[in-house]
């Protein structure tokens, strides 16, 4: 059965739209477990424009269910993941400019730094996954430096407008779940799922943890964060199988 992550960033973008201390993520994230979260997922990127160091630290400090914290590669974040040691790490290509993560990050190109960040990650007893796009070489060049699991990224399929283009995004998918499992990795998704697209992604077997961010905290602004979290939920649980 599929699981879901909270990723919380944008809780945290409406407290630094004025530079405030509310809405706290770190009280959101206890009430996204309280509502059954598999795990709270925060990107502190090098601009800080959302997540903060802070918040970092004290959800190390008090998440209870999974605690994975998303990030580029760049030193001075690897040495932050070293000393507060989530449960998680994600690798994520990050570029200033943008407004979420675009695209996957490139493993191959970066396969030497990331073999190193994998090694010291595992020093620490970190998981680590690659948020790539589902292409095999990615893929493997995942496995190939000692990663534990890949976070396909489900981008092209939740921008699709056509049903023969979200077909193809979807097969896509499923074929990359395929090579991923034959490579001994664990298989995530993740990025633009929505209520109202999470069914065909969730009834892909094999893919075992999702994370889900905008959307959640988009409904949880109007239902609340328990609420949200929990619609979520039943929505993975209904359309998600038992795990290959
Ligand atoms: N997974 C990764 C690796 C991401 O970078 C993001 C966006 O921060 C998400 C999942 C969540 O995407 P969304 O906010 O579109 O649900």
């Amino acid at each position: 059965m599929a699981v879901l992550n909270v990723n919380i960033d944008h809780v945290a973008t409406i407290r630094q739209a004025r530079r405030t201390d509310e809405p706290d993520p770190v009280w959101a994230a206890v009430q996204c477990e309280l509502a059954g979260a598999n795990g709270i997922t925060v990107h502190l990127r090098q601009d800080r424009r959302h997540i903060s160091d802070r918040d970092v630290e004290v959800l190390k400090q008090t998440v209870a269910s999974k605690f994975n914290l998303e990030m580029g590669l760049a030193e001075p974040i690897v040495r932050i993941a070293e000393r507060i040691v989530p449960d998680q790490v994600t690798l994520v290509p990050e570029r200033r400019q943008e407004l979420t993560t675009e695209g996957g990050l490139d493993c191959v190109k970066h396969k030497q730094r990331l073999a190193q960040v994998v090694k010291r990650m595992h020093k620490k007893g970190i998981l680590v996954s690659t948020f790539i796009t589902p292409d095999t070489e990615q893929i493997l060049a995942s496995a190939e430096t000692g990663c534990d699991a890949v976070e396909l990224h489900t981008g092209a399929y939740a921008n699709a407008k056509k049903d023969t283009v979200m077909e193809q995004c979807l097969n896509a998918l499923a074929d990359a779940r395929d090579t991923g499992i034959s490579a001994g990795l664990i298989v995530h998704a993740g990025h633009g799922l929505t209520y109202r697209n999470i069914a065909p992604v969730a009834s892909i077997e094999g893919l075992c943890e999702f994370n889900i961010g905008h959307s959640i905290v988009s409904r949880a602004v109007l239902v609340g964060m328990r609420r949200a979290t929990e619609e979520m939920i039943r929505l993975i649980e209904q359309f998600s199988k038992k795990g290959v």
